[in-house]
């Protein structure tokens, strides 16, 4: 069990609102860990946190060296001209998608950009040159076209540009992507939203198979059983880490003192 990510005692509000006060954890190779917690709790708070997207006002986050992390947020943002077997290779790091990748981008510098456009321009040029020298070590991407037959999206769609495609879809085709990039850490905010029954079954499986660490925030608590053998619960400010599954955390509950008993406040 190598030692992934560490948050120690990390405190972060927005404007004012404490979403979290001296919360340290870790996450290990192996964890599996779903994050309960009614809305607004933090849920997504604490993965922007970790992914290094947010930084915490105090205390830190401190992430192995070279550790690759895949986001799905709750809201992907892909690029609509893209078709889906491009945006699935370029999130999976394929040499040849990231190529083509900065083609395009150093095509749009030469438009007239404002100041603002101009800069994400080149932060995504300079985050996809990164991309494209760490991609040089053994990993190899799992094929984008199983994955996506797996998640159920329909062969038809393949070569449509990802802007013909519903909000629901998009994510799918984002969450493909990331899953062919075999990260270290998955951080997946609400990834079986629009997944039927047989596509949840078979990310359930490829999760299952993954040597690294999956956090995953779902509202289905037969999803949070199947994928999960550590539960965050985030409520007030605080976690508190079961280490079981959903079952666990709900037959360990009766009794708040023995909860206490057992569980980790973090
Ligand atoms: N960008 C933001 N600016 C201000 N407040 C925010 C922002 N994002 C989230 N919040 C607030 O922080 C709290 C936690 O939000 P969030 O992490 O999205 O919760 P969850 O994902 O658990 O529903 C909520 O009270 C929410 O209103
Ligand atoms: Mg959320």
């Amino acid at each position: 069990m190598t030692l992934l990510l560490q948050a120690n005692g990390i405190s972060y509000a927005h404007g004012g609102h404490h979403v979290f006060e001296n919360v340290s954890f870790e996450i290990k190779s192996g964890d599996r860990f779903a994050l309960l917690g009614p809305n607004g709790a933090g849920k997504s708070t604490l993965f922007r946190l970790l992914s290094g997207e947010l930084t915490p006002q105090s205390g830190a986050v401190t992430q192995r060296r070279g550790l690759r992390i895949g986001y799905l947020h709750q809201e992907t943002a892909v690029d609509p001209e893209m078709t889906v077997l491009e945006t699935v290779a370029l999130a999976a790091g394929d040499p040849d998608a990231l190529d083509l990748h900065l083609t395009r981008l150093e095509l749009r510098m030469a438009e007239p950009l404002d100041d603002d456009q101009l800069t994400a321009v080149m932060d995504e040029y300079t985050a996809t040159l990164g991309r494209l020298e760490e991609v040089r070590d053994d990993r190899i991407p799992l094929p984008g076209a199983d994955i996506l037959a797996g998640l159920r999206v329909p062969e038809a769609d393949w070569g449509k540009p990802v802007g013909q495609l519903s909000g629901g879809e998009k994510k799918i085709v984002a969450l493909a992507g990331l899953l062919a990039g075999q990260p270290d850490v998955l951080l997946l905010d609400e990834p079986d939203n629009h997944l039927d029954l047989e596509a949840k079954a078979w990310l359930e499986r490829l999760l299952a198979r993954s040597d690294g660490a999956v956090a995953t925030i779902t509202h289905d608590r037969y999803f949070v059983d199947r994928i999960s053998n550590r539960i965050f619960e985030l409520a007030h400010g605080k976690i508190t880490v079961y280490h079981g599954n959903y079952s666990y955390y709900r037959t360990g509950t009766p009794e708040p003192a023995r909860t206490r008993g057992r569980a980790t406040r973090a």
